[in-house]
């Protein structure tokens, strides 16, 4: 079976998230653990065969990186100079489209139209596409924005022709996807479907929408929590999920988050099965924690004795844990002082100073407790100088010295054929918003 999963804005974090989870066997997903074969791929969508089929509603929920999942149904050859329109102008016959894509409906059936690109050189000129991922999506050279349009107007007229009476939704002005959240408030999946042509210069996927990304649920998890820390700053809900995705650890394994803050790791932890452990040095960020898990474990029905918080210096949590088994660590330490424009150079020399005294410290301490082999997620700043460029912390030497390895953040057989990704030279990956000048590195470092 082929599936398609169309990635989030941070692409590059995306698919690492999705090799990581794919490759670790799980029966109730349907993941063999088998290494993850993908057929293509690109910024906007990854398409794998799997041997089997997958719990795409389970997966999704998993998957911070993902917006949809897709089944892709058949493929097509095309010329290069053809539209994607003219390719497609035989295929959306009345009895393909009942057999392969439309769910049965009673009443007024409902269908959209979506298209992601495989090859972006099939593109030129800037545009803002919509769509909920890559923002600034360039336009298609061949086939320009009306293509959902054509394709929607063919695929309603054959099902018209043949008696059918169906609502076409089509993605908005200058995009070429249906964003998310149209395709669920459209109940789409429910009443019809969100058709897909995935489109590169001589293949055409065609895929229906399986699964999409439930944004309401995010936006509860991350703004609706009876507390929030807008000084300190909160890791999105989906990076803290896509890190403990890459953390290696197994479910109901004990995660330690030792710069919790107000517990986003913590919480996100727990729905992912994990039991974790949070320790921050603030006081009023550990009651904070406390309060918002209070309200996190009742609303997902999640067991209280799952996490527990201790007030704690992380240069010193060694001593809290009791001999207690921690098996990852996933954080996002403190990223220093938070600027609206690029700070001078002595002050990104002097923040990475103490960071870096910070950092080592800490990494020593996690030595104390950690089994070889696992594994510390972590967040360090990078500022951000222009769009693909930053400057790093050179922190990652002195902690290499401690014993740890930084590994790559998507294994190098994958990464090697996917030249489009935005890996930094020590294949970390960059977590950022186009606002923001200090920036998330996230790194995985394993201990020997
Ligand atoms: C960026 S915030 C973490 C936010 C957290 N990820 C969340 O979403 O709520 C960094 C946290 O590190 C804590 N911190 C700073 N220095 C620390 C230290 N030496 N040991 C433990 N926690 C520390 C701060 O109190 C702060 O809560």
């Amino acid at each position: 079976m082929r599936y398609a999963f169309v990635l989030g804005r941070v692409y590059t974090l995306s698919i690492a998230e999705l090799v990581a989870v794919l490759e670790k066997p799980d029966i109730q997903l349907g993941i063999t653990g088998e290494p993850v074969k993908i057929l293509e791929a690109s910024e906007e969508v990854l398409i794998i065969e799997s041997a089997k089929p997958l719990n795409v509603n389970g997966l999704q929920k998993k998957l911070g990186g993902v917006i949809k999942i897709l089944e892709v149904v058949d493929t097509l050859k095309k010329r290069e100079q053809d539209s994607i329109n003219f390719a497609l102008k035989h295929y959306f016959k009345p009895s393909v489209l009942k057999k392969k894509f439309l769910k049965e409906y009673k009443g007024k059936m409902q269908f959209g139209v979506s298209i992601y690109l495989l090859d972006m050189e099939l593109v030129k000129n800037n545009h803002n596409h919509g769509n909920g991922n890559p923002a600034g999506r360039p336009a298609v050279t061949n086939s320009p924005f009306g293509e959902p349009k054509r394709i929607g107007m063919m695929i309603k007229k054959s099902l018209t022709d043949s008696g059918q009476s169906i609502r076409l939704v089509l993605p908005e002005f200058n995009s070429l996807a249906l964003a998310s959240v149209v395709v669920t408030k459209n109940l789409l999946l429910q009443k019809g479907a969100e058709i897909c042509i995935i489109a590169g210069k001589n293949t055409l996927y065609t895929a229906k929408t399986l699964a999409v990304q439930d944004f309401e649920d995010y936006g509860r998890r991350d703004y609706q929590r009876p507390v929030r820390d807008d000084k300190q700053g909160m890791i999105p809900p989906k990076v803290a999920q896509i890190m403990l995705n890459l953390s290696g650890c197994k479910t109901s394994e004990i995660i330690l988050d030792p710069f919790c803050g107000i517990g986003t790791i913590i919480q996100e932890g727990l729905l992912l099965g994990f039991r974790m452990l949070g320790s921050d040095i603030n006081k009023a960020a550990i009651r904070g924690s406390e309060n918002n898990l209070e309200w996190f474990r009742n609303r997902y029905k999640i067991a209280p004795g799952k996490y527990h918080f201790q007030v704690s210096d992380a240069t010193d949590v060694a001593k809290l844990l009791e001999g207690q088994t921690v098996n990852g660590i996933v954080s996002e330490g403190t990223l220093g002082p938070l600027y609206t424009s690029f700070p001078k150079p002595e002050e990104i020399e002097k923040n990475f100073k103490d960071l870096n005294k910070l950092y080592v410290s800490c990494f020593r301490e996690f030595s104390k407790f950690l089994p070889a082999k696992s594994q510390v997620v972590m967040c360090i700043p990078a500022y951000r100088k222009n769009r693909d460029s930053y400057e790093k912390m050179p922190t990652i030497d002195n902690i290499t010295e401690l014993g740890y390895n930084l590994v790559d953040i998507l294994p190098s057989s994958i990464a090697k054929n996917l030249k489009f990704l935005k890996l930094t030279e020590r294949k970390t990956a960059i977590y950022d918003r186009k606002d923001q000048i200090v920036a998330r590195e996230i790194c995985i470092f394993e201990k020997n």
